[in-house]
Parts: structure tokens; C-alpha cells; sequence
């Protein structure tokens, strides 16, 4: 911690009452401030992709005196660049103008995983897998972090549902918490060391996040090595009591000094350690600490240039889909353009909520095509439908686009969700676009075979009714304030598109994992599908979807080449850079941008397990690299693959476990369209799972030691030499699953229990 505290001192100063005021907040958005000893406050302001700084007379979720400020595209765009630079600097503006308005900390980024399409936050979310979300929220944190201001990496965690969100109790075996829920906060926090994290609504497996010492205290501290201050998401306190020693530091927003008294009086009664209050008290401390400018702070930020930025970022995230026929980008030869589409004249550009900012200003995309074609180009527009609009008349808002659309050389169609569509507070029902936007889509192709659908929605929506009909599809996200812009970017190929997807586009609903358990009921949900969300899922039962994780398509080509995986050399083995004897894996290979225009490329790296008896995903995505190549030319990426990489969460040994085997090692381009793969003989040595007293037979014949103590007692077993036994495989078939206390009958009372307390405590010995 630095110098402007003497924290010791301190504490020995606060008063009780004092104390227990600390650890809650003072109105909406401060910390509290202890004017008697010198302790001062911070603001603290969300959200993920901009500030919504609200005066202390609050709306909580509304726009009401939010200062201006730049929106940015939100998570469910912004993961699909696939690029940390890009995030990273994204992160870099936001703490920026946060710093220019005095604010501490920037509540965000999001990080859960998108369980399912309906969630009514994913537009806040990065993707489905926790590699991507993880790699992509370090990067965020680190941007903001890097303009010395904090975050609040959320919402810790598996707050995947908005149905329920104050009380429902995710239920999730430990091997899906741990490779997937916790996997992407585990990576940021060890790689970025947020200064907060914010502790979700939710109770996990019966707990609430707010008040589980597992989870805030033994996972997020003593295993991952969090330093930082732990702070409620606003309301998620259900007894102060509980929070605290569980390992939260600070209660939001003010609960008008309910919990104050609540802690007091608990401290007094002796139900609670005063400790407790001076543990979050010190990180508090440390917090104010690392927000608090040396100096006052005249920062400006530049919001022009924001501007400008936020369309570069913008441009980034969009993905294409399909585009048959080369009818993207919209040739110099087109003369005649219809546009169609209430959403290109009224941009629907970030989501409904706790994120919603007030953008300094806002592109749309008709302008920016007016604007960006030349002269003798004509561009008639036809807004084809209302947006939550029940005054429109459909019918002749269809008329009149299919008129435009009939006369054009080219149709660009942006169909998206209207607001109430999806929204912080409550989830989807479906994922299908609006029937009267789906009427336009049909209408218009009938009378075009040049039709362009552009998309503006938060979370996927289904496109398999539709886009058979049409040639091309551009994923547009919410693109924050200038997406309108970065939309007409693409469209007329001053950028060449690179976004690919963050998130499995399925067939349907149905198709998806947890469609039969979300959002839950009776305060429960749940995850049955364990590991086998999002890709993990299609892929495992070759099912069909849309568009695979990963996709996305470019005005350009790339080809891989020359794959190769090596051991990392041995030399570095010896400082710690293996693990129990495996050496990390170097992969590399060849990109080449073989088309006529400059262009991005996202390498992924997936891994595939050998089939063991434990159930793995058919391959997961361990890596990914953008690189930017002109025409002709190549690069070489090359990535790193650590145990951990290939391991699993094993319950039974309580940890990581790397099983040997064959692993296939995969470049592609999504999770369907891997261009070269090669497997790779991992030998780790056998893991020794922890026997007990209802470990099998065929458990302790695996384990490397409990295999000999076994084997050595049933050679003096009081019936005999009984240790033929372990070499006989048909009787080994039989008896294998017997744990070893009920094997005592069938061993004619030769391993009773007392025999195997005997071998257990063989085990123990050194
Ligand atoms: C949201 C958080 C947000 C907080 C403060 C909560 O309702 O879940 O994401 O940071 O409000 O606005």
C-alpha cells in the first residue's frame, strides 16, 4: 500500500460505529468518508463500455443527469474483434474520460459466460467460452487500470440468467464452475489483478455469492491471489453479518445505515469479529489508496476523438456472416441503392439497464453510407417497420420498401431488436427477430437477388428462416455510438470486416444446451448440461448450427500452413517452466493472406483430450492471435500451450489433473473449420487421486503407491497370499468397482475395515 494512509493508526482511531459505517456505501455511487480521521471517499460509476455518471440524486438504471459520455460498442461486439489490443485501448478511453470526471472505479467489465442466448445481459457479455471472455476482460482491466483507475470485474459469479437474479441459486457441479464459470475471472484476476471484483445477486449451489467464504475468500484470495476489495452488486446483501467474514469489503449502494447498526449490534453480542471490519477496512483503504490522483486531476478526455475511436473499434467487432456472391463490398459500379430499415436511420446501439450511457453523440448508418458513396450514387431510404413502434402501419411501411427495393442495384435491409427486447432485469423468451421485420425481409426478396441484411441486436438472434433468401448477412452488435458509421464502413469496404463470432449462432433455440433448464424455477436452475455449453455442446453431438463459434468471413482469404508443435526446450524446465515434468507445448504455423486486399485474420488455437473416462468437450479454445496481413504477405503466430491448457477439474483430486494421452492440437478459423491439426503424446505421470475408505479396488490399483501397500497386504493376508488377485483381469472386471470395504465378504474377511485403516495409514507415511 502506499503512503497516504497509516492504516494501524487508523484503525486504532475509528470508533465502532465508524468502522461498520466504512464497509457500506454512502448514497449511490460513494464510498463513505470519515471526515474525523482524514478518510476521504471515491465515486465509483459504471459500466462496461462507457461511464454512466449519475449526480448522487440517482435514477439507478435511467439516463436521468448521466453526464455525457463516449458509448462504446458493448461486450457482446466488442468480443467479437477477438483482439485484446483493441479492448485494451477501449479500456484505455473509458479510463480516460473516467479519470477526467473524478471517478475511481468503472463498474465493469462483464465477464459471464452466455449459458444461454436469452439472457437479457449478454449484450453486457463477452462470449460463451472462458479463454476468449477471460483473455478479453484482462485486456479490458487492464486498459482502465492502466489510466489509474480501478475496476470492477463482474459479476462474481455465475450470474448468467436475469430471471430470479436476487435469489436464484445456480446450481453447477464443481467441474463446470471451475473449467468454465470461474475459469474466465480466475484468468483476469491472476493476469490483471483487478482492484475489484463484484459479487453477483445470485446464490451459487444454495449460497449467495455475497456471503460464500468459498467463493470470496478461499477461491477468489487464497487460491488465486486476489489483493483487491470485493464489493456487493448493488442490493446483493441479504445479511451484512454473513458478508463480511465471508470475505466482502463494501456493501452498495448506502443501505441509509441499516447495516451499520446490524454490525454493530453483532459485534457487541459477539456474533461478529471486529477483525472482520478492519480486514475490509484495510483493503478499503488500500482501494482509496490506488484511486485517489496524487494530485488534483485536470485531466481532459477528447471526445471527438473518442468519437473517431469508437467507430475504428466499431468497425472491428462487425462480423460477415455470408456473402455469396461477392455482393459485399458494395461495388463503385452500384448506382442505386435502397435502403430498408427503421435501424438505419434510428441506430439501436447499446442495451437497456445499469450500462446505458449518454453518448456524446450518435452516427447512424444512412448518413454515413450518404456520406461515404459518391456522387452519382443514389441511396433511397424506406424505414420498412416501427421499432416498438404499435402506431406504424406495417402495411405501408412494406409497400413502400418493396417499392424502393424493386428499383435499386442493390438492397442493404437493417433488421435488429427493438429495446424492450432485451434489457439488464429480465431474459428472452425467443430469439427470433420481429415478425413484421421478418415480413419486410420476405417481402423485399422477392424483388431483389441483391439483398444485404444488416444486424443490430445484443445477443444472437435466429437467421436460419431467413438467410437462405439473401446474400449477404453483417453482424453489426450494438456498436455503441458510432456503430452507424462503422457499419457503412464495411459495407462500402473502406474496412474489410474481421469480427468472427463470439458465440455460437444456433439453428434454435432448441439446439441449444440448456434449453430445457433455463432460467430454472422455485429459486433454483439448474445446469445439467454441465461442461457442454455453446460450442462445447453442438460440437460434441455434431448437431447443426447457423454459424459455429468463431466464424466470420473477410473480403480477403488466408491460408495456414506448416503446423508444428514442439516441446518448449528442456533447459527451461529446470526454473519451474514445466510442470511435474511436462513441457509446455510451442505451436506454431503459417498465415497467409492469399486474396487481393489487406485483411484480418483470427487464429484459433483448440485442444482436443484424449477420450479418457472423463467426459471432455470434443475441443476447446485454449488460444487466439489477430493478425493483420496485406496481400501476399504472411507471419508466423505462434502460441504457447500449458498444462493447464490440457488438464481438467478433477473433484476426486480436488484440483487440476492432466490425464496422458493423444491430444489434438488445432488451428483454425472457428470450431468447425479447422485447417490444420496434428496430436501430440502427452506422458504426465499417473495422478494419485486421494484414496479413502470408499475408494475401489481398481482406485487403489491405479494409485502408484496404494497399488504396492494393496498389493503387499493381500500377499499376507490372514487367508493366505491373495495378491493373484490383481493379476487377473476377468476377476479385476468384476470386482474392480467394489470400494475396497465391501470387498471383505468376497475376500473371505481377509480386508476388513481395520485392514484398510491399516493401509491408509501405510499411505500417510512419508
Ligand atoms: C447491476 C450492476 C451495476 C450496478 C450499479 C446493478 O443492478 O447488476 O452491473 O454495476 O447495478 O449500477
Amino acid at each position: 500500500m502506499g503512503e497516504r494512509f497509516d492504516v494501524e493508526t487508523l484503525l486504532g482511531a475509528l470508533t465502532l460505529a465508524e468502522k461498520a459505517s466504512l464497509v457500506s456505501g454512502s448514497g449511490f455511487w460513494w464510498t463513505r468518508r470519515v471526515e474525523r480521521v482524514g478518510i476521504p471517499s471515491i465515486m465509483v460509476s459504471d459500466g462496461p463500455h462507457g461511464l454512466r455518471k449519475q449526480a448522487d440524486r440517482h435514477d439507478h438504471v435511467g439516463l436521468g443527469q448521466s453526464v455525457p459520455a463516449t458509448c462504446f460498442p458493448t461486450a457482446s461486439a466488442l468480443a467479437s474483434s477477438w483482439d485484446r489490443d483493441l479492448v485494451r485501448a477501449v479500456g484505455a478511453a473509458i479510463g480516460t474520460e473516467a479519470r477526467a470526471q473524478d471517478l475511481g472505479v468503472v463498474l465493469g467489465p462483464g465477464i459471464n459466460l452466455k449459458r444461454s442466448p436469452l439472457c437479457g445481459r449478454n449484450f453486457e457479455y463477452l462470449s460463451e467460452d472462458p479463454v476468449l471472455a477471460g483473455e478479453l476482460g484482462t485486456a479490458m482491466v487492464d486498459g482502465i487500470q492502466g489510466q489509474g483507475v480501478g475496476t470492477s470485474l463482474k459479476h462474481f459469479a455465475v450470474n448468467n440468467q436475469e430471471h430470479d437474479r436476487l435469489r436464484v441459486s445456480a446450481d453447477v457441479d464443481e467441474r463446470p464452475l471451475r473449467e468454465l464459470y470461474l475459469a474466465g475471472f480466475e484468468r483476469v484476476v491472476r493476469d490483471a489483478q483487478p482492484w475489484t471484483v463484484m459479487c453477483s445477486y445470485n446464490r451459487i449451489n444454495g449460497v449467495y455469492a455475497s456471503q460464500d467464504p468459498w467463493l470470496l475468500t478461499e477461491v477468489l484470495r487464497d487460491e488465486w491471489g486476489f489483493d483487491g476489495l470485493v464489493v456487493s452488486d448493488w442490493g446483493a446483501v441479504d445479511d451484512p453479518t454473513k458478508a463480511l467474514p465471508a470475505g466482502l469489503d463494501l456493501e452498495m449502494p448506502s443501505t441509509g445505515g441499516a447495516s451499520a447498526r446490524t454490525l454493530v449490534a453483532a459485534v457487541e453480542s459477539g456474533a461478529l469479529d471486529e477483525a472482520a471490519l478492519d480486514t475490509a477496512i484495510r483493503r478499503l483503504l488500500q482501494l482509496l489508496d490506488r484511486a485517489l490522483p496524487g494530485v488534483e486531476s485536470d485531466d481532459e478526455a477528447s471526445y471527438d476523438a473518442h468519437h473517431a475511436f469508437a467507430r475504428t473499434a466499431a468497425a472491428e467487432c462487425v462480423v460477415l456472416l455470408k456473402n455469396d456472391r461477392e455482393v459485399l463490398p458494395i461495388s463503385p459500379d452500384v448506382k442505386h441503392i435502397a435502403v430498408i430499415g427503421e435501424f438505419a436511420r434510428t441506430p439501436r446501439f447499446q442495451g437497456a439497464g445499469s450500462s446505458k450511457v449518454n453518448p456524446t453523440r450518435v452516427d447512424d448508418a444512412l448518413t454515413a453510407l450518404r456520406a461515404g458513396v459518391g456522387d452519382d450514387v443514389t441511396i433511397d431510404f424506406a424505414a420498412g417497420f416501427g421499432v416498438d413502434d404499435p402506431t406504424a402501419d406495417a402495411a405501408v411501411l412494406l409497400r413502400e420498401a418493396v417499392g424502393k427495393a424493386s428499383f435499386a442495384h442493390l438492397t442493404v435491409l437493417f433488421l435488429g431488436l427493438p429495446p424492450s427486447y432485451e434489457s439488464e432485469g429480465y431474459d428472452r423468451t425467443h430469439i427470433d427477430l420481429p415478425a413484421d421485420q421478418l415480413a419486410v425481409l420476405e417481402a423485399v426478396s422477392e424483388v431483389t437477388d441483391r439483398l444485404a441484411v444488416v444486424l443490430a441486436n445484443g445477443s444472437v438472434v435466429a437467421v436460419d428462416e431467413w438467410h437462405d433468401r439473401v446474400q449477404a448477412v453483417v453482424e453489426g452488435w450494438l456498436g455503441g455510438q458510432a456503430g452507424g458509421g462503422a457499419v457503412a464502413d464495411v459495407l462500402l469496404g473502406t474496412v474489410n470486416p474481421s469480427g468472427r463470432l463470439a458465440e455460437t449462432i444456433p439453428v434454435r433455440l432448441q439446439d441449444t444446451a440448456s434449453f430445457l433448464s433455463f432460467p430454472g424455477e422455485d429459486r433454483h436452475v439448474r445446469y445439467g448440461e454441465g461442461l457442454f455449453i455453446g460450442y462445447r455442446h453442438h460440437d460434441a453431438i455434431e448437431g447443426p448450427v447457423s454459424y459455429p463459434f468463431g466464424h466470420g468471413l473477410s473480403y480477403t482469404t488466408f491460408a495456414y500452413e506448416d503446423l508444428t508443435v514442439a516441446p518448449i526446450d528442456a533447459a527451461r524446465a529446470a526454473d519451474g517452466s514445466t510442470w511435474r515434468g511436462v513441457p509446455r507445448l510451442e505451436v506454431s504455423a503459417t498465415v497467409t493472406n492469399t486474396g487481393a486486399v489487406a485483411g484480418k485474420e483470427v487464429v484459433q488455437l483448440y485442444v482436443g483430450a484424449p477420450r479418457t473416462e472423463t467426459a471432455r468437450p470434443i475441443r476447446e479454445l485454449k488460444d487466439f492471435a489477430k493478425v493483420s496481413l496485406e496481400p501476399g504477405e504472411s507471419t508466423t503466430v505462434v502460441f504457447v500451450v500449458d498444462e493447464r491448457d490440457l488438464s481438467s477439474w478433477s473433484t476426486r483430486a480436488d484440483g487440476w489433473v492432466l490425464e496422458p494421452g493423444t491430444f489434438e492440437i488445432a488451428l483454425g478459423a472457428s470450431s468447425r473449420d479447422l485447417r490444420l491439426m496434428t496430436t501430440v503424446e502427452v506422458a504426465a505421470p499417473p495422478v494419485a487421486y486421494p484414496l479413502d475408505r470408499s475408494s475401489t479396488l481398481a482406485e487403489w490399483l491405479e494409485h502408484p503407491v496404494g497399488h504396492e501397500v494393496l498389493v503387499d497386504a493381500l500377499r499376507h493376508s490372514r487367508g493366505g497370499d491373495l495378491s493373484s488377485l490383481t493379476e487377473d483381469p476377468e476377476r479385476l472386471r468384476m470386482l474392480g468397482s467394489f470400494p475396497m470395504t465391501r470387498l471383505g465378504t468376497l475376500l473371505g474377511g481377509a480386508v476388513d475395515g481395520d485392514v484398510i485403516d491399516g493401509l491408509l495409514a501405510r499411505l500417510e507415511q512419508p
